[in-house]
């Protein structure tokens, strides 16, 4: 059976607008509000260590005045697991993180870092936090993500998103077959980077996937159409797919 396909708009990338002038605009937490009201089923936002889109005061706004759920992406820090704990979003998505990236480049390493990660995930899940990982669609990962109790992973699209279209077809087996394999164990598979218009439809057609999350592509695309009916014609493609 096919399950409702959620869509989470990220909007960090307003806040990297509004942070190239160190002017109070754009507004993220307004963005955020509109494209809930275009159809968003939830907002995501990562607090980055360098704070170089959102800040700690977006994450108190968008906690205070969001009417769908908060998802928090965050590294496996102390620091980012007071925030977490302070302001208990519905969700937290942990995400590898180095201060030199340009994006979060490549998922979690949720197999070879158990021992640190376990200890971040009982804390956000003991605060009824629903932690996900983010990994790449990799059966030791999901292994790692059972044996971690996480209840909901994030697979990474952005090696789909970035190949050409007549190569992406092993890719999205890989897609495919975690989500089978994570579903069959009890976890939620999500996914997300990199996703447009262009290439949303095939990853929104796997059957277990239960949540997109999208950013950079609507933040761009509102440029030239406005948020709402960008996110609007994104959750429009979705639907089209199930
Ligand atoms: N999911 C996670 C875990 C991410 O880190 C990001 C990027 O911040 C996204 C989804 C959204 O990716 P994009 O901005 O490329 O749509």
């Amino acid at each position: 059976m096919t399950g409702a396909l959620r869509l989470g708009v990220n909007i960090d990338h307003v806040a990297t607008v509004r942070n190239a002038r160190g002017a109070g605009y754009p507004d993220p937490v307004r963005a955020a509000l509109l494209a809930a009201e275009a159809g968003a089923d939830g907002i995501t936002a990562h607090l980055r260590e360098d704070r170089r889109h959102i800040t700690d005061e977006d994450i108190a706004r968008l906690s205070a005045e969001l009417p769908v759920p908060l998802n928090l992406e965050m590294a496996a820090t102390e620091e980012m697991l007071a925030i977490a704990l302070k302001h208990r979003p519905h969700a937290a998505c942990i995400v590898p993180e180095r201060r030199e990236e340009r994006t979060t480049e490549g998922g979690l390493d949720a197999a070879g870092q158990h021992n640190h990660l376990a200890y971040f995930v009982d804390r956000l899940g003991a605060a009824n936090i629903r932690v996900s990982l983010f990994i790449e669609p990799e059966p030791a990962q999901i292994e790692a993500a059972i044996r971690l109790g996480a209840p909901v992973v994030e697979f990474h699209t952005g090696r789909y998103a970035h190949l050409a279209e007549e190569e992406q077809a092993a890719e999205l087996k890989r897609l495919a077959d975690a989500a089978a394999l994570a579903t069959k164990n009890g976890i939620e598979p999500h996914a997300g980077h990199g996703l447009t218009f262009e290439n949303v439809v095939p990853v929104a057609a796997i059957p277990q996937v239960r949540e997109l999350n999208i950013g950079h592509f609507l933040v761009g695309e509102a440029i030239f159409t406005g948020l709402e009916p960008s996110v609007r014609r994104m959750r429009d493609l979705m639907d089209s797919a199930r």
